[in-house]
C-alpha cells in the first residue's frame, strides 16, 4: 500500500475560520489544548488579534499548569480568559458540584465568548474533554454541553482526534453528533507519531476529507519561538496555515529531524 494519501485538503477559504471557534476533542488528553495553540500562533502570524477561552479548568487541585498557562507559553495570544476553575480532576459540571462551587452558567459563558468576540478577530474556545461533557446548568437546570455552545453561538467546530487505532470510530461519533445539531466541523490530528505505522497512515487516508490540520507528536514541547514558527505549516490555509498538499506533509513528517 503506497502509504501517504493522494488527497489534497478539502477547498476551502484562506482564512475560512473566523469569528468565534470552538475547540473540542474525541476524548480528553487529544490534543486540543495544543492544537487551539498551534491555531492562535497562526491566526497571529498572520496578523489577526486572537483570543482564547477556557469556560471550565478543572483539576486545579494538582498545582499543575492551566490549559491557559500552555497556550500563553506557546502561542501568547492576545487575550486570555478562564472563565472558572475547579479542584478536582473531572468534566466541569460534577467538579463545580464536588466542590460546592457555582456551576458554570450557559448564558454567562456565551456573553464572555461574544464580549471578546467583539473585540478580536478570532477567539478559539477550548471545551472539556470530548464534545457532551456536562459542563455547567441552563437556567433551567439542566446540564449543557459545548455542542450546545455551539448552537447556541451558531458557531463552527474543530474536533481534535488522535491518529492512531479507535480514532475513525471516536471520530465518526463526534462528527455525527455535530452534524446532526446543524454545528460545521472539521478534524485536526492532536500529535502525528515520529515513526508512523501503517494504522496511522491509513487512519490519515480516511480522515483526509476532514482534516484541516496535523501536529507532530512533541509538538507541545518544542520552544515557543520553534513551535510559532512550525505552526502554520501544520494546519491548512483555512486555519491561517500553508499545508496545502497532504503528501508533501507526509514526506516532510516523515524525514527525521534536523
Ligand atoms: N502534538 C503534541 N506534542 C507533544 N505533546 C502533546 C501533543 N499533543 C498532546 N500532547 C500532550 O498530551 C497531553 C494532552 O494534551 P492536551 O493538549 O493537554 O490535550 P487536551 O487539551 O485534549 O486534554 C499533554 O501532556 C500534552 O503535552
Ligand atoms: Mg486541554
Amino acid at each position: 500500500m503506497d502509504p501517504t494519501p493522494e488527497a489534497r485538503p478539502a477547498p476551502t477559504q484562506p482564512g475560512e475560520w473566523r469569528g468565534i471557534v470552538l475547540i473540542t476533542g474525541t476524548d480528553t488528553d487529544v490534543g486540543k489544548t495544543i492544537v487551539t495553540a498551534a491555531i492562535a500562533a497562526a491566526a497571529q502570524a498572520a496578523g489577526l488579534r486572537v483570543a482564547v477561552v477556557k469556560p471550565g479548568q478543572t483539576g486545579i487541585a494538582d498545582g499543575g499548569p492551566t490549559d491557559i498557562d500552555r497556550v500563553v507559553q506557546l502561542a501568547a495570544p492576545h487575550t486570555t480568559r478562564t472563565l472558572a476553575s475547579y479542584p478536582e480532576p473531572l468534566a466541569p459540571l460534577p467538579a463545580a458540584r464536588i466542590a460546592g462551587m457555582a456551576p458554570l452558567e450557559l448564558y454567562e459563558v456565551v456573553d464572555a465568548v461574544r464580549a471578546e468576540s467583539a473585540k478580536h478577530d478570532l477567539v478559539l474556545v477550548e471545551g472539556a474533554g470530548g464534545l457532551l461533557v456536562p459542563m455547567g446548568v441552563r437556567p433551567s437546570g439542566e446540564a449543557w454541553t459545548l455542542a450546545d455552545l455551539a448552537t447556541t453561538l451558531g458557531v463552527q467546530t474543530i474536533v481534535v482526534a488522535r491518529a492512531g487505532l479507535g480514532t475513525l470510530n471516536h471520530t465518526a461519533l463526534t462528527l455525527e453528533a455535530l452534524e446532526r445539531r446543524g454545528v460545521p466541523a472539521k478534524v485536526v490530528l492532536g500529535a502525528w507519531p515520529a515513526e508512523p505505522e501503517l494504522v496511522h497512515w491509513a487512519n490519515l487516508t480516511e480522515l483526509v476529507p476532514h482534516l484541516v490540520g496535523a501536529l507532530p507528536d512533541g509538538a507541545g514541547r518544542m520552544e515557543p519561538g520553534v513551535f510559532q514558527r512550525s505552526a502554520p505549516g501544520w494546519l491548512t490555509p483555512a486555519l491561517y496555515g500553508v499545508l496545502d498538499d497532504w503528501r508533501v506533509w507526509a514526506d516532510e513528517a516523515a524525514e527525521p529531524p534536523a
